[in-house]
Order: C-alpha cells, then sequence, then structure tokens
C-alpha cells in the first residue's frame, strides 16, 4: 500500500545580497536541493524557497560606496545569485528578497504580537558613535589597539593577534572604520526580545529530535551562560524596515531575515492557491524544515522558534547544521585560486560534478567537508563516468543497432533486478536522514554489480555468433533496466542526467514507485552520450580564474566566528582619495633580521634597514614565513607612519604585505633593481 503522501515547506538560508555565491554556499543549496528533489520523486508534496538576505549594514554601505540606491544593489545582486542557482539545478519554487511588501507585513505582524504578550522590553545602551557619518558603529565597525597584546588594527570585539574577545570601547586609538574618525559613546533607546521567557518550551524543543544530537549539545551550553536579551532594533540610518511605533528605529536584519521564508512563501502561496494558515498554524499538519550552516544556528535554534511560538505560530519540524567547506584540506584561498565563485565554477565545469562529490561526502553531522580537486577528479570520473554512464553505452548501442530499439520480453536474472529494488528501501532512508554518503556508497555497490553482470556476459563477444543474438538482447535489456533503477536512485543528485535518460529509455520520467515494474517489450530512444570525463585542464582554468578574481564584491567571509561573533558581516574598507594616499611615504627596505616574538603568537619583530637608517616593526606574519627566509630579503615599508607602543615594545613603521592572511601572506618585494630606501612612486 502506498504511504500517504506528506506536505513539507523546506529552506535554505538567505545568502546575503552584497556578495556572490561561492562554492562554500553551495554546500547548503546542493545538500537542501538533493533532499527536496528526493522528496518529490518519493511523490511527496515539497514546496522548496529561498530568498536574499538584502538588508543590514554592509549591504547599506555598500551600496554607498558603489555609489548607488540599495535597491539597485540588491536588484543586481539578486539577478547573480538567480543565475547562478538555477545553473547548479537548484529547484526552488520561489526566489524572493526579505526587502518585500510581504515580509514587512510578518515583520510588523509578528513584532506586534510579541510586543502585547509583554516579549518585547525597551531600554537606553551605550554605543560607539561615529560622529562624522552621525551613525551608531557595530562592532566590526570598529578598530584600534587590542586592549591586551597592543597589536594595532583590531576589530572592536576580538583580536585576530592575541585571541581576546572585548568590545569596542575597550580598544585603544579606536576609530571608525568607514570614516576614520574617533568613535565617541552615545545613549540610544534600543528594543529587545525577551529570550528567557521561552526557555521552558526550548528546552523541550531542542529534545524533541527537531535538531541534531551535537547541536543540542551545544545548546546545552547556551542554556548554561543563561539566556541574554536579544537586541531586535538598529537606529537610523539602517537600510531595513521601520518600527511601525518607533520613529527612527529600525528591525534589526537577523529580525526579519528568518521571517523572509515565511514572506517568500507568502508570495508563492498567493500565486499557486496554497492556504499559507494551513502551513504555519500551530497545529499544522505540514512539516517545515530549515536547512542552514553551524554558523547560524544560534539564529535558528533559539531565537526563531522562540519567535514563532511567541507569535503564535508553528515552530520548525527540523532544523539541519552542516559544516563548513574547505578546499585541498584548507579554508579557502584567494591567493592559492581555491576561493571559487559559482559562476567561476560554471564557466569550466558541469553542475553535476559538484552535486555528487558533495553528496559522496556529505552526512547527517556538522563536520566540515573538504573539496579535494584531484579526488574530485577521480572520483567523478570512476563513479559517474565510469560505473554509472557506462552502464547505458555499453547496452543501448546493440538494443539500437541489432534489435530495433526494442527491449527483450523478460529479464534473464530477475533475482538481480529484485535485489536492485529492493535496496531502495536502504537509499531511501539514507537520502531521507541526509546521509547522502551512505547512500552514494550503496547506489555505487549496484553499479559494480550491473558492471560485473555485463562483464560477464560479455554481449559483445556474443554478438559474433548468431545463435546467440537473441541472447545479446536479454543481456542488454537486463543492462538498461539496472541502469534505470540506478539513475532513478540518483535522479536527486543529477537531475539532468536522469532526464536525458528519462528520455532515451522512453520514459516520461523517473518515479521511485515505478521501477517495481522492469520495462519489458518496451521501446526505446536513441542514446547520446549523457556525461563526459572531468577534465584536467578545466579545474586548472578555473583555480586560474579564481586567482585573477580578485575584485572588492568578492568577498564574502569564508571564517566561522562564534554564533555571537556572526552578526554583523565584514565591513568595506574606507575610502581615502589620492592626496590622502599621496602622504604615504612607502620605501623599500631590507631585513636586516627577523625573529620570534615571546608571548605573541603570530607576531615577527623585523629589523629594518632603510638604506642607513634603521627600524623596528613588529609584523602579524609569523605563519607565513619562517624568520630565517626573510633575513636579507627585501620588502616595502611605510615610512612616516607614527611609532604606536606595543606591549613587545614600540613599532616605528609597518610593512606591507598582501594575502587573505594565515600562510598566506605575501611580503617581499623583488631583488631585482630595487635599494633599501628607495621611495615608491
Ligand atoms: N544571511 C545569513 C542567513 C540568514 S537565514 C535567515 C547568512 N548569509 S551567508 O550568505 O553568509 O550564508 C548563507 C548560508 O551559506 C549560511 O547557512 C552559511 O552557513 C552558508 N555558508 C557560507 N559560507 C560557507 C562555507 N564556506 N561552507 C559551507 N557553508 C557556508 O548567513
Ligand atoms: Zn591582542
Amino acid at each position: 500500500m502506498p504511504k500517504p503522501q506528506r506536505t513539507l515547506l523546506v529552506t535554505s538560508a538567505l545568502p546575503y545580497a552584497n556578495g556572490p555565491i561561492h562554492l562554500g554556499h553551495l554546500v547548503e543549496y546542493i545538500q537542501t536541493d538533493i533532499w527536496v528533489r528526493f522528496q518529490r520523486l518519493r511523490g511527496n508534496h515539497c514546496t522548496y524557497v529561498c530568498a536574499d538576505d538584502a538588508h543590514g549594514t554592509p549591504i547599506m554601505l555598500r551600496a554607498e560606496q558603489d555609489g548607488v540606491a540599495p535597491q539597485a544593489l540588491i536588484d543586481r545582486v539578486g539577478t547573480e545569485h538567480r543565475n547562478d542557482f538555477a545553473d547548479f539545478l537548484i529547484a526552488f519554487d520561489n526566489y524572493y528578497t526579505t526587502h518585500s511588501d510581504e515580509n514587512r507585513h510578518y515583520a510588523t505582524l509578528i513584532y506586534q504580537r510579541l510586543k502585547n504578550a509583554g516579549h518585547i522590553s525597551a531600554r537606553t545602551i551605550t554605543q560607539a558613535y561615529d560622529p562624522e557619518k552621525e551613525m551608531f558603529l557595530p562592532d566590526r565597525f570598529v578598530k584600534g589597539d587590542c586592549p591586551r597584546c597592543g597589536s594595532p588594527d583590531q576589530y572592536g570585539d576580538s583580536c585576530e593577534v592575541c585571541g581576546a574577545t572585548y568590545g569596542p570601547t575597550d580598544l585603544g586609538n579606536p576609530r571608525s572604520v568607514i570614516t576614520g574618525a574617533t568613535p565617541v559613546e552615545r545613549e540610544s533607546l534600543h528594543y529587545f526580545f525577551n529570550l528567557a521567557d521561552f526557555e521552558p518550551m526550548l528546552r523541550e524543543w531542542i529534545n524533541s529530535g527537531s535538531i541534531q544530537q551535537q547541536m543540542a549539545h551545544k545548546l546545552a551550553e547556551w542554556f548554561d551562560s543563561g539566556l541574554q536579551q536579544w537586541d531586535i532594533s538598529r537606529d537610523a540610518p539602517y537600510w531595513g524596515f521601520e518600527i511601525p511605533d518607533a520613529p527612527g528605529k529600525y528591525f534589526y536584519v537577523w529580525l526579519d531575515a528568518p521571517i523572509g521564508y515565511m514572506a517568500s512563501f507568502r508570495n508563492w502561496a498567493d500565486r499557486h492557491g496554497a492556504d499559507f494558515d494551513h502551513y504555519w498554524r500551530p497545529d499544522s499538519p505540514t512539516e517545515l524544515h530549515h536547512f542552514i550552516g553551524k554558523d547560524i544556528a544560534y539564529f535558528h535554534t533559539l531565537f526563531w522558534p522562540a519567535i514563532l511560538e511567541g507569535a503564535g505560530f508553528r515552530k520548525p519540524t527540523g532544523v539541519y547544521c552542516h559544516g563548513f567547506l574547505t578546499v585541498d584540506g584548507q579554508k579557502m584561498s584567494k591567493s592559492r585560486g581555491t576561493f571559487i565563485m559559482a559562476r567561476s565554477y560554471l564557466d569550466h565545469l558541469r553542475p553535476e560534478y559538484l552535486r555528487y562529490y558533495f553528496a559522496a561526502k556529505l552526512g547527517s553531522g556538522i563536520d566540515d567537508i573538504d573539496l579535494n580537486l584531484e579526488d574530485f577528479r577521480q572520483r567523478v570520473n570512476s563513479d559517474l563516468v565510469g560505473k554509472v554512464v557506462n552502464i547505458a553505452s555499453r547496452c543501448a548501442g546493440f538494443i539500437h543497432k541489432q534489435f530495433d530499439g526494442q527491449l527483450a520480453g523478460a529479464l534473464p536474472e530477475p533475482e538481480l533486478y529484485r535485489g536492485f529494488v529492493s535496496a531502495g528501501e536502504n537509499i531511501a532512508q539514507a537520502y531521507e536522514g541526509r546521509e547522502y554518503a551512505r547512500a552514494m556508497r550503496d547506489i555505487m555497490q549496484l553499479a559494480d554489480q550491473a558492471n560485473q553482470y555485463i562483464d560477464e556476459a560479455k554481449p559483445w563477444l556474443l554478438i559474433k555468433d548468431p545463435e546467440h543474438t537473441a541472447e545479446v538482447q536479454g543481456v542488454c535489456t537486463q543492462g538498461l533496466n539496472l541502469y534505470r533503477v540506478l539513475i532513478t536512485y540518483l535522479a536527486p543528485v543529477l537531475p539532468t542526467v536522469a532526464s536525458d535518460s528519462a528520455q532515451f529509455l522512453g520514459l516520461d520520467g523517473l518515479h521511485w514507485a515505478d521501477i517495481g515494474q522492469p520495462l519489458i517489450s518496451h521501446g526505446i530512444e536513441t542514446f547520446k552520450p549523457l556525461m563526459q570525463r572531468v577534465d584536467e585542464h578545466a579545474i586548472q582554468a578555473m583555480v586560474a580564474d579564481s586567482k585573477q578574481n580578485l575584485s572588492p564584491t568578492a568577498q564574502p567571509s569564508t571564517q566561522t566566528p562564534a554564533p555571537e561573533q556572526r552578526v554583523e558581516e565584514q565591513p568595506i574598507a574606507e575610502q581615502i582619495d589620492f592626496e590622502v594616499f599621496a602622504r604615504v611615504d612607502l620605501r623599500v627596505a631590507r631585513i636586516s633580521r627577523a625573529e620570534p616574538v615571546e608571548g605573541a603568537d603570530k607576531l615577527l619583530r623585523l629589523s629594518l634597514d632603510l638604506g642607513g637608517e634603521k627600524r623596528t616593526v613588529f609584523a602579524g606574519i609569523k605563519a607565513a614565513y619562517d624568520p630565517a627566509d626573510l633575513e636579507g630579503r627585501l620588502t616595502v615599508v611605510v615610512a612616516n607612519l607614527a611609532p604606536r607602543k606595543m606591549r613587545f615594545g614600540v613599532s616605528d613603521g609597518m610593512v606591507l604585505a598582501a594575502g587573505p592572511g594565515g600562510a598566506d601572506i605575501f611580503l617581499l618585494s623583488p631583488d631585482t633593481g630595487a635599494e633599501p630606501g628607495m621611495k615608491i612612486k
């Protein structure tokens, strides 16, 4: 008896509308899309919505810097995101934006309901304020000297050199990242959501099986340190929705972002005659599933269910966190060319290669996953091209040439076929539980069996003997039927190969429920090659493109800081005019000595020779260089920087370096034609 159909609403996190989609993001959208396609293949009713996350300070400032209205920026980026996702075969039912009427409606409604129920309080807080720009500064928009180790140029929340965490008012020599002005402290009235009101409900919910065990443990730690009130308002100027009863106050981007899931669904529901309340009322019989990265768990497993409960809506059925992407075992790196944009990949490689590779690596946990480019090539070539697609190409030709495209009237090995069909329940369970790696392993084992069957039957030898012609039809009918089961199982991962296969098999489409019946006495269409091997040169070209692609818009953060630090995106550097730049005295210097600094993890002390003049400079480059390799080499130094007192001594100037950080910092100038002390023009 067929199982009753389920009705599901599924979401992926809403990407910020100020940068392009990269392969790290795609872990999430591919993971979700595979799950959604699997649900549909099983006959469930599944709607998949997403949107751009279009509000907040970084988007406001980015637009300002580009000299466009925020609306123009989010429209442009929105179009790019839609194209990238479409080309990666991500099958959203709706891709919307948080800057929409529907979202304003639900954000306002939810706020008012929370307020009426007593879950919102207001109080005055003190914050860093930029007197020139006349705006309050988020922590990441204040920089200065670390209060612990004295390293200059550290963000207002934590020190990248010694790891200290603090507030922006603790910094020495603080300045605004936007204007360079010294911030002042200023008071302002803020609105807070009383998360602690929901503690009993949350404790129950997180143990109800809605989130992963690992996350439930993590949350227990957050409970132990106490649930804090959540600041949901920001002062003008801010790019977002103004709070209705509080002129000059705006909803913080993270308040209206998850509400964007509802708004995107509402927009879709209105156009498709679906009933919004049926999905969102507290006793809804439908399921609600959110896929997110582990960096945004706090928002989705605490704030979001509490807000939904407080405002009289249903809570999520499941919130699933995934880990972060590394490439070749390391954090994605622009200088290595492994910070790969979705578009750079698509310019060289077929989306299904990556979909398969991610599937082959993804489990249900929150471990990071590694894209090893050589393993990627070999795995796709051996599994998809060598094992799966090969079955079809080995059998289809004979059926065409010898049997006029007609499959035999019976399977020679019905037991083998039944084995393939009955393996489906385990594979379905693996998909359902997001254990894609296990599903892929099971499917590849079946593919091995199918190839072994053909290898043993040897249709290419049988065909030479007229007495065995009928047998060849049987063997190839068996092979193509096994292929059809395999490609049905792989359809969530390989949508184009699946639809091309359905076409050549003479089927309207592939459905899990259909595979119980083999294709017998059935006509097939002409076979077209389904997938080519991954070309090594294509990978090299993609990496080369990614090295060139260091444009300033391409700067999404790849770090996974603690959730409380993830609240504002990386700010954009302040612009200076040429006059200011010309005042910087850049000179060539020879590094006469380089040595580690006791008590500082990342610093080297450099003794510099500027053509007679000696300087000592501290540089946070220990991870990138062995001191011995630096001695005797040339570098570029800002010679007229005011000396800075640090815990380890005075730093008299600053060496210039480029690179994303860590081991990738490039400091040295070529040794040809430059002399210490030489001015750089
Ligand atoms: N705008 C917020 C989400 C709001 S949801 C109501 C945001 N945007 S994001 O663009 O930074 O990230 C979107 C999703 O991509 C997040 O789930 C994030 O975890 C995921 N990833 C971003 N970089 C990633 C990797 N390098 N690796 C894996 N996932 C990554 O957060
Ligand atoms: Zn420090």
